[in-house]
């Protein structure tokens, strides 16, 4: 019988818990393994703390938003332990050993993917699942948390078009994303935002004040800018690197509070800000997120009953393809500048501030 271990690490995203579901009912219902989880993510299983995922644990969190299992940023390499950083890879293939897992299901994003393939290397098999809001995971169609995410923004742009137009105020709207517009341009597209900016596409704060001014000579006194938190200026190229990452959402709010400033000044209207900020990854996954979390996970326990490890569980179309750690590990997924959402979004009059 084969004993499998998961965990989820890095920021949460809505779908963890079907993803959770989808790997813990395939892996003991249909090839009747064994599954621990493991807390907090690869904190947990430097520190052996685990969860019993055999008796209903599975049953019900279909559509809860988080992750039971609990998550953590904690890289297996450098973790805090009594005030220092420590390499815990050894204490992580102890507890490994110590459960006599076959594998290790990790559920995460690209910071998990760089982890997994470190215990990949320290002789563990482990398969991972693309999660996160962001959709910057190279190798795979889309990430899941992703769609749900892109609903809320468009929600919230939605909701503030109502009070934009009643103002006549530009509303700068800050939607996460990391270093990738993904979030801010689908949800920008679907949300009608007047602008969109993007890291992808660093912008010029004069063309956008012209493309606002353009809207009130049209007798549209009103625009919604919509802004990813990763988004640079022409003429401050400035990005947010890896070493900044844990303060990042300072540098991002900074930055947008002064775009809505400026904006203020070169346009005469008046502006305010809004950050979307963990709204976008709270609450119940769209049924789009549980649908791509549920084939996923589902897809990593047959992985394991065939002896699959090493691989992300990559989706491809309606099917899943099994894409080895070290192709994706530190690959970044930004927009293409010819994305079909772009080259849409440009049909209908939006800006990129280009
Ligand atoms: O990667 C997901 C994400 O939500 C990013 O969009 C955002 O920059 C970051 O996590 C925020 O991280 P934290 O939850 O640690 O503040």
């Amino acid at each position: 019988m084969k004993r499998i271990g998961i965990l989820t690490a890095g920021g949460d995203s809505p779908g963890l818990n079907a993803a959770i579901r989808g790997v813990g009912k395939a892996a003991l219902g249909h090839y009747g393994m064994e599954i621990i989880g493991f807390r907090d993510g690869f904190r947990g299983l430097a520190e052996d703390r685990t969860m019993d995922l055999s008796s209903g644990q599975l049953s019900g969190i279909l559509t809860l938003g988080g992750t039971i299992l609990g998550t953590s940023r904690d890289k297996p390499h450098k973790m805090m332990i009594d005030g220092e950083r420590r390499d815990m890879t050894a204490a992580i293939v102890a507890t490994y050993e110590r459960h006599r897992l076959d594998g290790l299901v990790c559920l995460g994003g690209g910071g998990t993917l760089k982890n997994a393939l470190r215990l990949k290397k320290a002789g563990l098999n482990v398969i991972t699942l693309p999660k996160t809001i962001d959709n910057d995971v190279a190798g795979t169609d889309v990430t899941f948390g992703f769609d749900t995410a892109v609903a809320i923004a468009a929600e919230a742009i939605d909701r503030l078009h109502s009070t934009a137009h009643s103002h006549h105020r530009i509303i700068v709207v800050e939607i996460m994303g990391h270093r990738a517009g993904w979030l801010a341009l689908a949800a920008g597209v679907a949300g009608g935002a007047d602008v969109i900016l993007i890291p992808e596409i660093p912008y010029e704060i004069d063309n956008v004040a012209a493309a606002i001014r353009q809207r009130v000579a049209q007798g549209k006194p009103f625009s919604i800018v919509a802004v990813a938190e990763g988004a640079i200026a022409q003429q401050d190229p400035s990005s947010v690197d890896d070493a900044r990452a844990d303060a990042a959402e300072l540098v991002y709010a900074g930055r947008t509070l002064k775009l809505a400033k400026a904006l203020e000044k070169k346009t005469g209207l008046e502006a305010r800000l809004t950050i979307l900020g963990h709204l976008q990854r709270g609450g119940t996954p769209s049924a789009a997120d549980r649908l791509l979390a549920t084939r996923l996970g589902a897809a990593a326990a047959d992985f394991v009953a065939r002896g699959k490890y090493g691989v992300m569980v990559a989706a491809r179309g309606d099917g899943v393809k099994a894409v080895p750690i070290e192709e994706v590990a530190g690959k970044v997924k930004t927009v293409p500048h010819d994305h079909p959402w772009i080259v849409a979004a440009r049909r209908v009059g939006t800006s990129f501030g280009d």
